[in-house]
């Protein structure tokens, strides 16, 4: 019997709003994986910490600190080759994923390379989208309404066009990218209706809108904007 792999959503970062299952599979888990920056903690470990058992073996996947794609494919192709090894030997591995595993989450790319071998359950988290709108008190979409959600790093020009035909938006991966993406919002005179978040639900949150946002943006944050004034009034 092989072992199976559990991709499990931790949420934004509260450890509250882990799910039940979440919670419990962590803290059973003989072995757990997890994605780090070289060098630097993993933010999905930090979340799941108080959980995990002394004597859990810890798959770290050790991700470059780099924009291009290679050598971070290489890292999850390691990553999956130690992970299946344990999989072979019949043990199970619980993989750690910051927010939902699904919505842009480091575990698909564990998906891809494993789950035609093995049998894999994908438990869902609370995604940053709907934690950080949960924060912001700003509504997202209701009705037949349609929400954009947008990666910072896209070239500018599809930036613009996508923000222009969008109702309800969210841009992610902000970091770097937010004097940028502030150019393209003030270009389509949308600045004022935009709110920044940044660390949704950690005790360093930050929200304000666009306007006041720091000069520099870190990973975890978050760009919100609905078109409409309080629309469902
Ligand atoms: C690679 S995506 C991971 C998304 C994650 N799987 C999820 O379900 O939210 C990382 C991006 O999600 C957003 N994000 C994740 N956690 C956040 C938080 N606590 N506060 C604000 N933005 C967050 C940021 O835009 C960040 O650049």
């Amino acid at each position: 019997m092989t072992g199976t792999l559990f991709g499990v959503g931790l949420g934004p970062g509260d450890p509250d709003l882990m799910t039940r299952k979440a919670a419990r599979l962590i803290a059973e888990a003989p072995i757990l994986a997890y994605p780090a920056l070289k060098g630097a903690d993993s933010f999905a470990r930090a979340i799941a910490a108080d959980l995990i058992s002394p004597g859990t073996e810890e798959i770290v996947i050790d991700i470059p600190m780099t924009t291009e794609r290679a050598p971070a494919q290489a890292a999850y192709d390691a990553g999956a080759a130690r992970i299946a090894e344990a999989l072979e030997d019949g043990q199970d591995v619980v993989c750690l994923c910051e927010g939902d595993p699904f919505f842009y989450g480091s575990f698909m790319y564990l998906h891809a390379r494993l789950s035609d071998r093995f049998a894999v359950e994908v438990v869902p988290g609370v995604s940053s989208l709907t934690a950080c709108a949960a924060r912001a008190q700003l509504p997202l979409v209701a009705r037949n309404e349609r929400m954009t959600v947008l990666p910072g790093p896209l070239p500018d020009e599809e930036l613009r066009q996508r923000i222009a035909g969008a109702e309800s938006l969210a841009i992610l991966k902000v970091g770097r990218h937010l004097k940028r993406i502030r150019a393209v919002l003030d270009g389509l005179g949308l600045t004022e209706n935009a709110i920044y978040v940044e660390r949704a639900t950690l005790p360093e949150e930050r929200i304000c809108p666009l306007a006041d946002a720091p000069e520099n943006a870190p990973y975890f944050s978050m760009i919100l904007l609905t078109k409409g004034a309080d629309p469902w009034l």
